[in-house]
């Protein structure tokens, strides 16, 4: 436990190495972010709902307020860590860990990104900074990224970092009314290490 301590504690004071980056930054969302990441999810809802299950139609700020809260819950172990990911301080959209196992040191990253600042690298730049962090703070020895196969832009980051594409999960998710198959890129850390990002 005290691994996972000094894990969190890293993470809590020095998230990232590029959060000296003024532009760009990453940070653990906090209940005074409730309105923002509202605004977000309900300007992006049509986008988002083809490929999260979140948020539907129903939701509310205190839904907004929830999904920070439980992912602060889950921070301890990484099962869920929610951050935003912030350009100009202006919250853009959300990268989080998820499902650590920490027996076999695999940990996976789900993201999204409001879809007026798509095709500017933001969600590639966030997930490489998540990487590095797993594999040099956490110690983690795979990364892990599950897209829907028709998911297109998503699997391009998996790609653009270099992960590998392993296989098909059939009806891994169901999201708003279908299930849809994943595709699964993995990266291992003795192959982030070699491909020196
Ligand atoms: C998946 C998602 C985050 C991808 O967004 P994205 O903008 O395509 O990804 P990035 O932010 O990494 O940007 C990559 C694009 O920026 C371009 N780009 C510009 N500068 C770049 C840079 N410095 N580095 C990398 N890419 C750059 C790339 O060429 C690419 O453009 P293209 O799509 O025209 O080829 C977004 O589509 C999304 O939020 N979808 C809805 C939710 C979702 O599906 N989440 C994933 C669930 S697993």
């Amino acid at each position: 436990m005290k691994e996972l301590d000094d894990s969190a504690a890293k993470m809590e004071n020095n998230p990232t190495p590029e959060n000296v980056d003024k532009e760009f930054h990453l940070r653990l969302l906090e209940e005074r972010d409730t309105e923002e990441l509202f605004s977000l999810l309900t300007a992006n809802y049509d986008y988002l709902k083809k490929w999260l299950p979140f948020p539907n139609n129903a939701f509310q700020l205190s839904d907004a307020k929830a999904y920070i809260n439980d992912g602060r819950k889950q921070y301890l172990t990484y099962a869920g860590v929610p951050f935003g990911i912030f350009l100009q301080s202006k919250l853009v959209g959300f990268i989080s860990y998820r499902k650590a196992d920490w027996a076999n040191r695999i940990i996976g990253l789900g993201y999204w990104i409001d879809s007026s600042r798509q095709g500017r690298g933001l969600a590639t730049k966030a997930c490489r900074i998540l990487t590095d962090f797993a594999f040099d703070g956490l110690r983690m020895n795979r990364v892990e990224i599950a897209c829907a196969t028709e998911n297109i832009k998503s699997r391009a980051v998996a790609e653009r970092l270099g992960f590998c594409r392993e296989g098909i999960i059939r009806e891994a998710e169901y999201v708003n009314g279908r299930y849809v198959d994943h595709v699964v890129y993995g990266i291992l850390a003795r192959e982030w290490a070699d491909s020196a990002r």
